[in-house]
């Protein structure tokens, strides 16, 4: 018997939909898009916020249209997305009466976070929104002396008259706002907690009272308490309330499936750039092929994790066209292979060496992304398989036992061909899916 304390068991239950989606979107967007060198830009080059907040005339946002993407999303196969409604910057693509730094006072003068919420629930996917609790533009917000802050080494922005209270009331009341006046939301996610900046001096535990007491079923991420370096207590046997629903590994994917001290596997999601920024950058062209990202989402899924793939729109409101391009052919690859994604997790079997296994029950998933010379091989497999199909078009893939391989007959092994040899390249050269039906045990 599994221990489960209560923590455990509402998150395992509130995660099923989530842990069967594996691939979502990440989106963040916002007034960085315009000097465009990141969404840190103005702790990283210390900005003023007299040379940042202009940019709010700025925002026509005029290319605006969340059904095209929500449209991309789908057909990329992405069954969840997460935008930004506000990032460390304090500027809200929602209308909040909390500030007047928001879209809805941009020339833009719309409610960003409900044209997509909207947008993307009608494609049929499921709506989370990322919400940054620290805000470098609010004064109540430790300014000098602080690790990140733009005027950390400004002396005339000391804290003396901050109060950081009237700072907490001000976050969890634009949390309220989010949470009361867009509909059913289905995940959020918290972001970030660092040095002595976390757990009770977010008043988590009420803050997530709150979340919870509003929209029950909602998935929140660990990052009120953890963060990318520490997952926090969702990694122990007694998860703190606000310990969240899945660790968030960043730009990294774990060397295994993340467990908690007992050996339990725990929802995760490893969030990734496409090129290496989050927010716009104009200038960074190092984008990831679409190879490696489909290579990426069926490491995490072999792993027992999911992934969120990031886009970073242009101020108009584009999805850059290089991020549009990866999008469609990752979109194609999961048409064909999707099963072997969606409600997979990791494999009963150890990873093989030309690739990965996902599993779903008495379905496993071999992925083959390195061509072999000779006979594919399912080591320990002998006496195991069912049948096999090219998930990609349902032919059959025949076990064989040539004989050169009677010498290893503890395996099973297939060729990709009936004539006794592989084709080459590979049939899908991105991961080619092999679905193994499993004998019953
Ligand atoms: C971070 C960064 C950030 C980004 C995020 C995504 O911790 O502060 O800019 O939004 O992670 O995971």
């Amino acid at each position: 018997m599994k221990m489960e304390n209560a923590v455990v068991k509402a998150r395992t239950e509130r995660t099923k939909w989530y842990r069967d989606a594996r691939f979502g979107m990440f989106i963040h967007w916002g007034l960085y898009a315009i000097p465009a060198r990141g969404e840190w830009v103005r702790s990283v080059e210390e900005m003023p916020k007299e040379e940042y907040e202009p940019f709010i005339d700025e925002f026509y946002a005029e290319n605006y249209n969340p059904k095209e993407w929500a449209r991309m999303a789908k057909e990329a196969g992405m069954k969840y997305a997460v935008l930004t409604a506000k990032h460390h910057d304090g500027f809200c693509l929602f209308d909040t009466k909390y500030t007047e730094f928001k879209s809805t006072n941009a020339p833009c003068k719309r409610d960003l976070v409900r044209e997509y919420v909207e947008a993307f629930r009608a494609e049929g996917i499921k709506v989370g929104l990322y919400f940054s609790i620290i805000d470098w533009r609010h004064e109540d917000f430790p300014h000098y002396g602080d690790n990140i802050h733009p005027m950390r080494n400004h002396e005339e922005c000391k804290n003396d008259q901050r109060n950081f209270d009237r700072y907490l009331e001000f976050m969890h009341g634009q949390v309220r706002e989010l949470l009361t006046n867009y509909g059913k939301l289905d995940l959020m996610w918290f972001d970030f907690s660092y040095g002595d900046m976390k757990c009770e001096k977010w008043k988590a535990a009420e803050l997530i009272q709150m979340v919870r007491e509003i929209q029950p079923h909602i998935i929140i991420d660990n990052r009120l308490e953890g963060s990318a370096e520490n997952a926090g207590s969702i990694r122990t046997l007694n998860p703190t309330p606000y310990s969240g629903d899945f660790a968030s590994p960043e730009q990294m994917i774990p060397p295994a499936c993340i467990c908690d001290e007992a050996g339990n596997p725990i929802p995760w999601e490893a969030c990734i750039t496409l090129n290496n920024n989050w927010g716009y950058s104009a200038h960074d062209k190092h984008y990831k092929s679409s190879k490696l990202i489909v290579k990426t989402l069926v490491e995490c899924v072999s792993k027992g994790g999911n992934l969120i793939v990031n886009i970073g729109p242009t101020i108009k409101g584009e999805f850059p066209e290089e991020s549009v391009a990866i999008l469609k052919e990752v979109g194609k690859w999961m048409k064909e292979n999707g099963k072997s994604i969606y409600g997979c997790t990791f494999s009963d079997y150890p990873k093989p060496e030309w690739g990965r296994f996902t599993q779903n029950g008495n379905k496993l998933y071999a992925h083959v992304m390195e061509e072999q010379v000779g006979a594919i091989c399912l080591p320990n497999m002998a006496g195991k398989v069912k049948s096999m199909r090219l998930i990609k078009d349902g032919s059959e893939v025949k076990e064989t036992f040539y004989w050169n391989l009677k010498e290893y007959s503890e395996n099973a092994y297939f060729f990709f061909n009936s004539r006794a040899s592989n084709c080459y390249p590979l049939p899908d050269e991105k991961d080619t899916v092999v679905e193994i039906t499993l004998k019953e045990k």
